[in-house]
Parts: structure tokens; sequence; C-alpha cells
């Protein structure tokens, strides 16, 4: 298969078990991988139906190989999460969460900090192991950027782990420039990079 092969378009609800397979098996970094699969797609599909988050999914030979999700404003999409869905989504992963609790009170504190970084963001980007390497990424972040710029947006952060050469190597390639360095979980160092349309 190469990129050229591939299908993007807008994922619906009926894509969010397998977004939040490909997140649990392809993203370790953050917490939200451990929260489980239950809750990944519970999110995932409050991310498809909000109005302010959006799913790209890249399709090859009918199966979803590779996703980015974007919010347009992250505060707004995680409290509408909480609100619409946090009761459901805490019960189905409550010991996990309970385990995890201070680290989802720092991600959920810290789209809040730093008020001279855009409100959106892309939540997350992740391609199948097999499919990686081909363009993939890069044609999924540059749909995400252009969808920012259709729904009115010129400017968004995202986060990526300071030790995540592919994803920093990717977000570069799409115009990120570095803006930060923090640690989103104690002791763990992340890149926050910045990327405008102008
Ligand atoms: C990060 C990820 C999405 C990249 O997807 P991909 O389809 O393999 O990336 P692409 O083939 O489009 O590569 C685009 C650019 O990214 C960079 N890149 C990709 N893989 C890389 C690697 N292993 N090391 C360094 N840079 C890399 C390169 O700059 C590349 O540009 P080039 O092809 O001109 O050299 C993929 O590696 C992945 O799913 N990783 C696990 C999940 C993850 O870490 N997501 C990000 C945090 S949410």
């Amino acid at each position: 298969m190469t990129a050229s092969e591939l299908v993007l378009r807008a994922a619906t609800v009926t894509d969010a078990a397998r977004l939040a397979e490909l997140h649990a098996t392809r993203i370790s970094e953050g917490f939200l991988s451990q929260l489980g699969t239950g809750f990944l797609r519970r999110l995932y599909r409050r991310v498809i139906v909000s109005p302010e988050g959006f799913v790209v999914v890249a399709v090859a030979d009918y199966q979803v190989v590779g996703f980015a999700a974007g919010a347009l404003d992250v505060g707004r999409l995680y409290r509408s999460f909480l609100v619409r869905d946090g009761i459901a989504a805490g019960l189905v992963t409550a010991p996990r969460l309970l385990r995890s609790w201070r680290r989802v009170l720092e991600t959920l504190r810290y789209p809040t900090r730093g008020e001279d970084l855009p409100a959106a963001e892309i939540l997350a980007v992740a391609v199948e192991a097999s499919a990686a390497g081909r363009g993939i990424g890069r044609r999924l972040v540059t749909f995400a950027l252009d969808e920012f710029i259709r729904r009115g947006t010129t400017a968004a952060k995202v986060v990526a782990g300071a030790d995540n050469a592919a994803a920093l190597g990717l977000y570069a390639v799409c115009g990120f420039v570095a803006h930060t360095s923090i640690a989103v979980h104690r002791g763990t160092p992340s890149e926050v990079l910045v990327w405008s349309s102008r």
C-alpha cells in the first residue's frame, strides 16, 4: 500500500471502537491509554459528535489504518465530555480512574495553562505500525490543519513527548514550531508546539 491508495474521510461514530484500539496500541504517552478501550471509545465518540471536535481517518482496503483528532477548543471539548459522558465513562473505568486520578486532573487543567497558547489542539495522531513511515501521518495532520482553517481557526497547538522523535518530526514537517517544554504529568517532559496558518 502507498499513501496514494488511501482514502481520507471524516470519522463517524461507527469508527469509535477502531480509534480506541489504535490509540491504545499506538499511543503509550499520556495516561489515556491506561484508562482502557471502553473509556477511549466514549471519548472518541464525543470528539466525533461534538461541534468542538473532529476526527479524520485514513482508510486502506476498507480498514482504518490511521487517524488524527482535533479540537477547536480543547477545554470546552473536555468539559462537554465530562458533563455528557463523565458519569458513564467513569463507571466503565472507575478502578483505573481511581489509580490515575492525579493524571486526570493534570490533563484537564493543562488546557487552561499558557494563555498565549491557541485554544485549538491536535489531540492525537496514530498510524498502524505496519503502515507507518509512508506519509500517512503527514496527510492526516495536513487534513486536520485544513479542517481547522475550514472552521475559521488559524492557529493550533499540539503536545508530544519530548522523546517521541516520530511525532516531533511529523509535526515539524507539517509546520509546527517549538513553543515551550512542560511536564503535563509530573516528571514526564513534553514539548508544546504551535502552528499558525498566517
Ligand atoms: C507519529 C506517527 C503518527 C507518524 O506517522 P507516519 O505515517 O509514520 O509519518 P509519515 O510517514 O507521514 O512521516 C512524516 C514525517 O514525520 C517524521 N517521522 C516519521 N517517522 C519518524 C521516525 N520514526 N523518526 C523520526 N521522524 C519521523 C519525518 O520527518 C517524516 O517526514 P519525511 O518522510 O519527509 O522524512 C506514527 O509514528 C505513530 O503512529 N506513532 C505512534 C503514535 C504517536 O506517537 N502519536 C503522536 C502522539 S499523539
